[in-house]
């Protein structure tokens, strides 16, 4: 049989955001359906904040299987859902759109994406020490997952502290036993770090936009003593494959892992939602092959 040869019976599915020229969910989805040979049709749409309400209800019209939705439209896009699952609601944020009888159900499959990638790289962040920078959409996410796995101490380190302050707020009521601490980034955070954790161990994970290209030589923490109290640590950019972030963590001597992986499980949960049946492990390592040869192919 001929696949991802586009007929009368092929569902579409697809990517709304602004920008989305560059996103890696196209080729993703394309090998995650020619893998398991199903007529599905992945593309990227461009859509202008004022159609954001058409294109979600357009897309349902048109029998739209599921889109996936990126920045700037992660919260926005819950106002025009059928359903949103609670875990993103409280997230705030929603990623997937599952078709449903009367419209889309919201889905956020960052959270449970990072929880794979973690897991896929032997991170293990139960009773661990973790130090979560930045407080905007990746970092609600990531905080949400720490949580969840029950991490012993959590320190948010954010330029903004109030936003840092606003996001463990949010979360608080929901874990009444979870330990988290804020600073801003141009406080004594070392010291804080300290004296939470005398044995100086921590996790780290990386959730600015700092270092991203084109701003390669970027990282939002430069103290070499910051990351020689990092004992493994997770840079959310995937672009460039190694962070100043990243290459800091591993000049202290400690290992360090990129967000390609969270990529690839938020697509793969994704695509579990939208077709009902699970993706292999080896399905799920050659298509992390094929978005790393993408990247390289671009740098
Ligand atoms: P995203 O949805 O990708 O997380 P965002 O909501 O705009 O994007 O959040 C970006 C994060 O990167 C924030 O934590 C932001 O810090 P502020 O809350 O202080 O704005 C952080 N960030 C962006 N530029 C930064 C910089 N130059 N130095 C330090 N942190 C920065």
């Amino acid at each position: 049989m001929e696949i991802n040869k586009i007929n009368a019976n092929t569902k579409m599915l697809g990517l709304i955001g602004n920008p989305v020229a560059h996103s890696l969910s196209p080729l993703l989805h394309g090998e995650l359906s020619r893998s398991y040979q199903e007529q599905y049709a992945y593309l990227a749409f461009p859509v202008a904040q004022e159609n954001l309400e058409t294109a979600v209800k357009g897309a349902w019209a048109l029998g739209a299987q599921g889109l996936n939705v990126t920045v700037p439209y992660k919260r926005e896009v819950m106002n025009y859902l059928s359903a949103v699952e609670p875990k993103a609601e409280l997230i705030g944020a929603v990623n997937t759109l599952v078709r449903m009888e009367a419209g889309y159900c919201g889905y956020n499959t960052d959270m449970p994406g990072l929880k794979k990638a973690l897991k896929h790289d032997g991170i293990c962040v139960a009773g661990a020490n973790v130090v979560l920078i930045g407080a905007g959409g990746v970092a609600n996410a990531a905080l949400c997952m720490l949580l969840e796995e029950e991490a012993a101490n959590i320190l948010i380190l954010n330029r903004t502290k109030e936003k840092a302050a606003k996001l463990a707020e949010h979360f608080m009521p929901h874990y009444p036993n979870a330990v988290i601490r804020v600073a801003s980034l141009q406080e004594d955070y070392i010291a804080l770090m300290d004296e939470i954790s005398s044995e100086r161990q921590w996790i780290a994970i990386q959730a600015t936009s700092v270092g991203m290209h084109p701003q390669i030589t970027e990282t939002p923490i430069d103290a070499m003593e910051f990351y020689e109290r990092i004992t493994e640590g997770v840079d959310l950019i995937f672009n460039p494959e190694e962070t100043r972030f990243l290459s800091l963590i591993r000049q202290s001597g400690h290992k360090g892992y990129n967000g390609l992986k969270m990529l690839l499980f938020q697509g793969i949960i994704a695509y579990e939602l939208w077709t009902g049946h699970k993706v292999e492990e080896d399905v799920a390592e050659k298509i992390l092959t094929v978005l790393q040869e993408e990247l390289k192919s671009r740098a």
